[in-house]
């Protein structure tokens, strides 16, 4: 697999790698990477703050302006899962794929994935993926101490950022290949490592909030859902939590 030619740029502080790929995408190229020690303004799925404190951390975002990928937008949050997956299986064991966009460790988010679009008009002009991997934090606010882990958390180790930044390209141009050939095998990674299989989900069906039995991921990336013996198929935004 050839390495992707990203052009990558290092921050030291910013505000968020996403924000700024948004703001700024008119004069960067397709497939800039920005990584980031510090955001003091990352954020999250449904506006949610996004902390971590400075070099503990992978913070980074890519900006796509290529069309071939573009259209392949609805595969990229749960292809980025499972590349995060590959990833981190090398570091650390007991790691699944939350759907619809985190990875988990040992049943603790470790990796969170937010995919944002700008759009002019009609059709959308750029797609920019965020990710946030918790590498060597040490300690998590009380209110994440149950939810969130970091690769320090779980093996003990500290990690030289760098050297995981060199292998992450490595990932990520593997995740640039498949979407431009929409390579469909990430779905047997979020299958196998599927973290919601088997559990009650809180998800919103006919407008109602209801609770099923989570049961696999479909083709079209939707979640397959039982509720009250019917196999209903839910859409990212209508889950909203584990019960
Ligand atoms: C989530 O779990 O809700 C997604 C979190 C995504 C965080 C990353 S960190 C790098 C990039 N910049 C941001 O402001 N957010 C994403």
């Amino acid at each position: 697999m050839n390495k992707i030619d990203f052009n990558i740029i290092n921050f030291e502080s910013i505000d968020s790698t996403s924000t700024y790929l948004k703001k700024s995408y008119l004069q960067l190229d397709n497939l800039t990477l920005a990584f980031a020690d510090y955001q003091s303004l990352g954020h999250g799925r449904m506006k949610r703050e996004w902390v971590s404190p400075k070099g503990d951390s992978l913070l980074f975002s890519i900006l796509f302006k290529e069309k071939d990928i573009i259209k392949n937008f609805p595969s990229l949050s749960l292809m980025s899962a499972s590349i995060i997956h590959s990833f981190l299986s090398q570091y650390v064991e007991g790691v699944s794929i939350k759907w619809p966009n985190d990875v988990y460790v040992n049943g603790k988010k470790i990796c969170g994935i937010l995919l944002e679009s700008v759009s002019m008009g009609e059709e959308i002009d750029v797609v920019v993926l965020g990710i946030g991997i918790n590498i060597n934090i040490k300690d998590f606010p009380n209110e994440l101490k149950d939810k969130a882990t970091s690769l320090y958390l779980e093996t003990n180790k500290i990690f030289n950022i760098d050297d995981l930044k060199n292998e992450l390209l490595k990932h990520l141009s593997l995740l640039v290949a498949m979407m431009r050939e929409n390579d469909k095998s990430y779905l047997n990674t979020i299958r196998k490592y599927n973290y919601l299989k088997n559990k009650l989900v809180k998800v919103y069906i006919n407008g109602l909030e209801e609770e099923a039995l989570a049961l696999d991921i479909n083709d079209d990336n939707t979640l397959l859902v039982d509720f009250n013996n019917e196999k209903i198929s839910i859409s990212i935004g209508e889950i909203i939590c584990l019960v």
